[in-house]
């Protein structure tokens, strides 16, 4: 089943003019970052949706600093894997035509050296003033609360909380490209957060095959036309070698 899946997805992307990627933590897995909601989710007790609020922020900011910090330094010891790598192959193959959106905040896809990228829920290096809105790079004690540069309030992390909105025209990027995408790519992500899951929905509406990469059931792999089930190392290498000697 599998090996047609994946003859199915080399297929599509063969023929592709432009290609949407979405991605989920689900590809940073297997490079030690632990996904979202895997086994690993406990941190000092708290499950990552109730640090990941501004409610938690406003009642104890020290507390999800350090908890960024923590998840900072695993980020940080990680390197981009096989899947990642493939990811960068296909921008470069597709150039203008390629994007990827991404859920991750790890910031290994721009380490991995992918730049027509939106993500869409921030970047973990990222500090955001909560007066004036300036980012810079986290930095500083990390025993200590960080302010910024410019004016000196508060910062937060450049990420977006659940109960927060999206910034502004970022998911319309997105969508704007889905529309005109022959193949969207989808790897390691649960769907349990509906906008990006809408964002490759969109692109299938509008005619785009989707592939689904993960080794379990997502919200998308029922809607999948391949559902590639397995890892996303082992699936994104074989995909893209498959798809190079397609198109030889
Ligand atoms: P989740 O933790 O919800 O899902 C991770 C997905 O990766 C699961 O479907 C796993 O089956 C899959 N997976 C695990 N190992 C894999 C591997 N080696 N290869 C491929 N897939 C694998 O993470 P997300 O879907 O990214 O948002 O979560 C989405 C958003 O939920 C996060 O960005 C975060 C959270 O709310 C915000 O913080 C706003």
């Amino acid at each position: 089943m599998s090996a047609d899946s994946l003859s199915r997805a080399a297929e599509a992307l063969t023929g592709a003019s432009r290609l949407l990627v979405v991605t989920g933590a689900g590809i940073s897995a297997e490079s030690g970052v632990p996904t979202f909601r895997g086994a690993c989710g406990l941190w000092e007790g708290y499950r990552a949706e109730e640090l990941a609020t501004p409610q938690a922020f406003s009642r104890d900011p020290l507390q999800v600093w350090r908890w960024y910090r923590f998840r900072l330094g695993i980020c940080r010891g990680a390197a981009p894997n096989a899947a990642h790598k493939a990811v960068v192959d296909m921008e470069r193959h597709w150039k203008e035509d390629f994007l990827l959106t991404t859920q991750n905040v790890d910031g290994l896809h721009p380490r991995a050296g992918n730049q027509r990228l939106i993500e869409l829920h921030g970047n973990i290096e990222t500090a955001r003033c909560t007066n004036c809105g300036h980012t810079e790079p986290v930095s500083g004690d990390p025993s200590v609360l960080p302010h910024c540069s410019h004016c000196g309030a508060l910062q937060r992390p450049h990420i977006l909380w659940f109960g927060e909105s999206y910034w502004p025209g970022i998911i319309e990027d997105s969508v704007a490209f889905a529309e005109k995408a022959d193949v969207v790519l989808v790897i390691g992500t649960s769907g349990r957060v509906w906008p990006p899951i809408a964002i490759a929905l969109r692109a299938q509406e509008c005619g785009a095959a989707l592939i689904d990469v993960n080794p379990d059931p997502s919200e998308l792999s029922a809607h999948a036309d391949a559902w590639l089930r397995g890892s996303a190392t082992k699936w994104l290498p074989a995909l893209w070698e498959r798809m190079r000697e397609a198109a030889k």
